[in-house]
């Protein structure tokens, strides 16, 4: 399964708020050029351009549907198809980025401790590199995927998927990887508390994110099975509050580096 903009903005205002507090924490930077990588389908970018209204704006996503959905939002910014990895080994252009933003997607790459110092090379001396990630693979709603995929007749089919996404390193791994290439590097974790409606909303907010590696190999009778077994699974661990709702906390890390 590809990325969807159509599952993957369901969920759009609760995936938005980490942008406009990682927006909220850089310092003021008088920004010229500023780029959105795994822009999705333009809502980190619409709050980038928001925020630097004068800045030349520019956004990339490996995903055609989320550029596509990126351009119809936002027809004044450049968006391109292009892959992250791609780009940070191509040779630099006429301008070095005075703001890099990467929100929730650098979890998807691997190699950070060379991908990180590509993209702060990549930035003009002041400028800021601003990047959030969930950090949220011990939580249940991903064990249970795990442990769904373990335990079914798809084990085989599904061996790999977890590797789709690594585990990202701590706070202080990051920090040393950078502090020597930057000015100032400030990272934190915040846990959100989304209150969702039940907990098929915790399973339809995954369906555009982390169960895409382990629902993409399966065919449409095994992806209906999977979804059953995953859906069992997250009602008994997510039990309904006095008010109907269920509660998912969301463990994300967040980064800025000033080169
Ligand atoms: C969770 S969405 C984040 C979208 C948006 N930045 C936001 O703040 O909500 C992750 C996005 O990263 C893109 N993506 C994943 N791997 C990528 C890669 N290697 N290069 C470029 N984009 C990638 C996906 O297509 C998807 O649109």
């Amino acid at each position: 399964m590809s990325w969807s903009a159509k599952q993957y903005v369901a969920f759009e205002d609760e995936r938005t708020r980490p942008v406009r507090d990682l927006l909220g924490a850089l310092p003021e930077i008088a920004a010229r050029t500023v780029i959105d990588i795994g822009c999705g389908p333009g809502n980190s970018t619409e709050s980038l351009a928001a925020h630097f209204p004068a800045a030349d704006i520019s956004g990339i996503d490996s995903s055609l549907d989320m550029i596509e959905a990126a351009r119809r939002r936002l027809p004044q910014v450049r968006f391109t198809v292009e892959d992250i990895d791609t780009w940070r080994r191509a040779a630099q252009g006429p301008k070095p980025y005075d703001v890099i933003l990467a929100n929730a997607v650098l979890q998807w790459l691997p190699a950070h401790e060379v991908l990180l110092p590509a993209l702060i090379a990549k930035l003009s001396f002041g400028g800021a590199l601003a990047l959030q990630m969930p950090d949220n693979l011990d939580e249940p709603a991903h064990v249970l995927m795990r442990e769904t995929a373990e335990n079914g007749p798809w084990s085989a089919k599904l061996a790999s998927a977890s590797s789709a996404r690594p585990a990202i390193a701590g706070a202080a791994w990051y920090y040393e990887l950078l502090r020597p290439l930057c000015a100032r590097v400030d990272v934190w974790r915040t846990t959100y508390y989304h209150s969702l409606a039940d907990s098929n909303a915790i399973v339809e907010w995954f369906k555009g994110s982390g169960l895409r590696p382990f629902l993409a190999p399966l065919n449409d009778a095994e992806r209906t099975e999977f979804l059953a077994r995953y859906s069992a699974a997250v009602r008994r661990a997510f039990p309904a509050l006095k008010d109907g709702s269920v509660m998912l906390p969301f463990p994300r890390v967040f980064l800025v580096a000033i080169r």
